[in-house]
């Protein structure tokens, strides 16, 4: 034997030992959260709250195997296999849950792709060819049988909150130009069941974030917006819960803490569809993306259609953790500042008090009022432009109003500055009215169909972003106010909805006119991604009259949202319950304003405030009808809500008690990450037959830890302790000492 041989069988069991320890000695969130198992064809992806997998099965086709709660490593699967038909009218290939399902074969089932090929083919069937893992990031390529059309499905994993992300590319590698007629980013399959309820969101202006929960049936229901934008008629959200009488629990229904929920959102700010499906063997497919209506979408030889991420996640913990989950992810995954994102400051703005008479003496005097009381940043919202008296001019036309305001912002801006607030602006970049410097020197720019009407909303036309020079024109401009002034915040709102989404730019004979679709909103998406690169202190609010356009995709771009024009305190609660199902506190905007309710006489000021306190705080009164005591209120409030925040906006939101569904009682509690500081609110519409508020329970606290409670306004009954255990707040509970009408109480639990 050899020296070096020798040398070599002797080092091997060191080396080897070495190696395998810097394998598996990798910290844990650099584990491998996606697997693929080369023997069986399944792809597993696992995080600590969640299992999903699928496989190729014999066929070359992707199907859906398990989505639920974690399953041990060694844990069997079923063996990817197409699922055997039923009769000649129900073919495996129809009832198969396929990941990503094209529009071909004997498929009735929604598709996720549908194409025309130029010599009239429609017909796509799509098999594995191969794929790819990189970190938490999986793409496998699928191919037509026949046709070298690409599909690819992208899956990504946020390993904390198990949320995965999924789109597709679609790329022509034939030599013909080919048609998309629809583009879903993903299909998600459900275990078999009849017990299944879904939750969503829709409203309109002043209504948004109503949650609607109901069975799902045989047959689909169709989430949507065909309106060019998120919409507040539905938003793309979704969560499914099982009434559970099949479950291991059938006594307890699934709710805010008990069941198994799976939910999901689409990240596109354009017409968009979400379809819940339960079929015939009733398997239940959602699959969103791109709205199909009015689409169609030309591929080159060589290009390539990406859709939007339709996000989604599991919890076996009630709809109150699904929506946490979510919360987390959004605020550590999605917003701009992920995954600290600074706390939102206490705002003035000043709509409900001037609306259009914005001048400098009316703002500067509401500034002065507002840093009384601890406001952080003052807002001037809509007409402060071009010839703006009311809604029927100005917009496009983006110059300082000279009467309004002699010597331009600046002498605004300073003011807001010395009284140590920062200073935010109102825009509304996407829209003209007809009657401005701009439409007349560019009738041509705005969305419309040659020949036809130019339909109005709120006396106003939608600029086409997806041309070249407007996308142009409005990124100057905004460059232009963010260079010359000293801002800390836009604004950016939305008021109308598309009509004639011609793009007659492009030829009578073209066939891109649809494409308007996307390429608008992704330029409204780079003007915002270059914006925030070269200012990169500015902070951006989506605003569309009120929560038209919240959504995921937006989010990744924008800090914090309007979720309603409704500031109607007792409508607020439902409106800001709704909102939470699906998105953070973090983002949520909330004014205390004037609007009364629909008792005699405004809800008191410590009720205004103490609706508003559960997202980020703002006011939008008029402060110059405030009397002293509003002030002292006002003031104190803030400064109590500065030292809850944090907790409030990142920390974990239990909706204790529902303010819908006629409700008289309702509480929300929120738990900071550290579990350190907990806050109840606590509201009451009216007292009847003298019954007390019922006892509020708290959650998620830690049970051994002794909290001490202080009041933030309001009272506890008096035998309450101080102090006690995290177990006992949440085992015995409090009893808020409300009766009457319209009545609030906070209090602050704080751990010693
Ligand atoms: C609609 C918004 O939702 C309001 O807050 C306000 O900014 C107006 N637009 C201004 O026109």
């Amino acid at each position: 034997m050899s020296k070096l041989k020798l040398m070599t069988t002797y080092l091997r069991p060191a080396y080897l030992l070495a190696l395998t320890a810097a394998l598996f000695s990798v910290p844990a969130s650099a584990q491998e959260h996606i697997h693929f198992d080369s023997t069986t064809h399944v792809f597993r992806i696992d995080t600590p709250g969640e299992t999903y997998a699928f496989g190729v099965n014999a066929q070359s086709e992707i199907q859906t195997l398990y989505w639920g709660s974690p399953l041990a490593a060694a844990d069997p699967l079923p063996t990817p296999a197409a699922y055997r038909s039923l009769s000649g009218m129900e073919e495996s290939s129809n009832i198969t849950p396929y990941e990503y399902r094209a529009w071909g074969g004997l498929n009735f089932t929604e598709p996720a792709v549908k194409i025309t090929f130029p010599d009239g083919n429609r017909d796509l069937v799509l098999h594995y060819v191969s794929h790819k893992i990189d970190g938490d990031k999986l793409t496998i390529t699928t191919k037509d049988i026949s046709r070298d059309v690409f599909v690819d499905l992208i899956y990504t994993v946020a390993p904390a909150t198990g949320v995965i992300g999924r789109n597709s590319v679609i790329t022509n590698k034939t030599n013909a130009k080919l048609t998309i007629e629809q583009a879903a980013s993903a299909t998600w399959n459900l275990p078999h069941g009849t017990d299944y309820q879904l939750s969503y969101l829709s409203g309109r202006w002043a209504a948004e974030w109503q949650l609607t929960q109901e069975p799902i049936k045989d047959g689909t229901t169709v989430l949507e917006s065909r309106r060019g934008s998120t919409g507040q008629q539905n938003n793309p959200w979704f969560a499914i819960t099982r009434a559970n009488t099949s479950g291991p629990h059938p006594e307890f229904p699934t709710n805010e803490e008990v069941g198994q929920v799976w939910f999901g959102a689409l990240a596109w700010s354009g017409s968009w569809r979400i379809n819940v499906e339960r079929n015939q063997v009733h398997d239940i497919h959602v699959t969103g993306g791109y709205n199909p209506f009015d689409f169609a979408y030309p591929l080159a030889p060589g290009a390539s259609l990406s859709t939007p991420v339709f996000y989604a996640g599991y919890s076996s913990h009630g709809i109150g953790e699904a929506s946490r989950i979510f919360h987390r992810f959004q605020n550590t995954q999605i917003l701009p500042q992920k995954p600290t994102p600074k706390l939102r400051p206490v705002i003035y703005n000043s709509w409900e008090a001037t609306e259009m008479a914005v001048d400098y003496p009316g703002q500067a005097a509401l500034a002065e009022k507002a840093a009384r009381i601890g406001v952080e940043r003052f807002i001037m919202d809509d007409g402060w432009f071009g010839q703006r008296k009311d809604d029927h001019a100005g917009l496009g036309d983006w110059y300082v109003n000279k009467q309004k305001f002699p010597d331009g912002l600046k002498p605004l801006i300073d003011k807001v500055h010395a009284l140590n607030m920062d200073f935010g602006l109102w825009v509304e970049p996407e829209m003209v009215n007809p009657n401005s410097d701009l439409y007349r020197a560019h009738p041509d720019w705005v969305l419309n169909m040659t020949g036809r009407p130019r339909s109005e909303g709120r006396n106003q036309l939608m600029l086409n972003l997806a041309r070249k020079d407007v996308r142009a024109y409005v990124f100057n401009f905004l460059d232009k106010i963010l260079t010359d002034n000293d801002i800390a915040f836009l604004k950016w709102d939305y008021n109308r909805q598309w009509s004639e989404p011609g793009w007659p730019e492009l030829g009578p004979d073209s066939d891109k006119q649809k494409t308007v679709y996307v390429e608008y909103i992704r330029n409204l998406y780079s003007i915002l991604a270059e914006l925030r690169a070269k200012h990169p202190k500015v902070e951006i609010q989506s605003c569309s009259s009120g929560g038209g356009r919240v959504d995921l995709g937006i989010l990744g771009l924008t800090d914090e949202v309007w979720p309603s024009d409704n500031t109607n305190p007792f409508d607020r609660l439902s409106i800001q319950d709704g909102f939470t199902y699906a998105y953070t506190p973090q983002v949520m905007t909330a004014w205390v304003t004037d609007s009364a309710t629909h008792a005699p006489g405004l809800p008191s000021t410590a009720y205004r405030f103490l609706v508003s306190m559960q997202g980020g705080l703002g006011v939008g009164s008029n402060l110059n009808h405030w009397t002293d005591d509003d002030f002292a209120t006002a003031k104190d409030l803030i400064a109590a809500y500065k030292t809850i925040r944090q907790t409030v906006q990142q920390g974990s939101l239990y909706r204790l008690i529902s303010p819908r569904d006629g409700s008289e009682h309702s509480a929300t509690e929120s738990v900071s990450t550290d579990l350190h500081q907990a806050v109840l609110f606590t509201f009451l519409h009216t007292t009847s037959l003298n019954y007390p508020f019922p006892r509020v329970y708290l959650k998620g606290l830690d049970p051994a830890k002794q909290y001490h409670v202080t009041p933030i306004y309001g009272t506890l009954k008096k035998d309450t302790p101080e102090t006690a255990s995290g177990s006992y707040w949440m085992n015995h509970g409090v009893d808020p000492d409300l009766t009457g009408d319209f009545k609030a109480a906070a209090f602050k639990f704080e751990a010693e």
